[in-house]
């Protein structure tokens, strides 16, 4: 498994903005979208492309699209899907798979609620969309998802991770074609599973308590 930390001031800059408690609902869906949009760049590095022969208005030339099978993007329910529109306007060709994963906030055991993607995944390449990797478990659950209907890469952006989520990711993708892109590596997890100095509860903060 691979990981990247995106280090960059425009970055930081927004992350400082986006942890803030002082920012409104609507200022952090924006900021959401934009950082999602700055870390696309960095998690599509890889994306599968083929040769397409083109005419410029002066002359023949080979460029590049998209490969086929087009990418999957899969973002987590709920606060993944706030980084959804940042991500398909890099990737407008992507189609996109739903997964709805929530975490018991006791046991912080993650349970799948909703599933809807294509039943066969052979030789697609994923990117999974979620803006906290905080134990780890969701997105451990989340990616042996799709490795299992038979991805054949997948790459997970995150805005924020605990080191100590990352380590047990790492733990157990050891060896898989799987590549993890962050806004930010934090200082801990507390003792209630929360990202520490992190930015709180993300689907809150997005979308209000439900
Ligand atoms: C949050 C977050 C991740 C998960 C991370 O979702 O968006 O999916 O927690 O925690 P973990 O790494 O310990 O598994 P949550 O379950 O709160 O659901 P929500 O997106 O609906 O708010
Ligand atoms: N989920 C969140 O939304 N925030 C955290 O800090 C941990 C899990």
């Amino acid at each position: 498994m691979r990981v990247h930390v995106a280090d960059h001031p425009l970055i930081t800059h927004k992350l400082t903005v986006l942890r803030d408690s002082q920012t409104t609902s609507p200022v952090f869906r924006a900021l959401v979208e934009e950082l999602m949009t700055l870390l696309a760049y960095e998690g599509t590095r890889d994306v599968r492309v083929e040769p397409v022969d083109i005419i410029t208005p002066v002359a023949p030339t080979t460029g590049v699209r998209i490969a086929e099978p087009k990418p999957l993007i899969v973002p987590i329910l709920r606060a993944g899907l706030g980084m959804l529109e940042g991500m398909v306007k890099l990737l407008p060709s992507a189609e996109v798979g739903f997964l709805g994963m929530a975490r018991n906030e006791e046991t912080l055991e993650p349970t799948t609620y909703a599933e809807r993607l294509p039943d066969d995944l052979s030789g697609r390449q994923c990117f999974v969309l979620d803006p906290m990797l905080a134990t780890g478990g969701s997105l451990i659950a989340a990616i042996d998802f799709l490795l299992q209907r038979g991805a054949t890469d997948v790459t997970a952006i995150c805005i924020l991770a605990a080191p100590e989520g990352l380590e047990a990711v790492e733990k157990a993708m050891y060896g898989r074609d799987v590549t993890v892109v962050l806004g930010a590596v934090d200082e801990k997890l507390n003792e209630h599973g929360y990202i520490v100095p992190g930015l709180g509860d993300a689907g809150d903060r997005l979308y209000g308590t439900v």
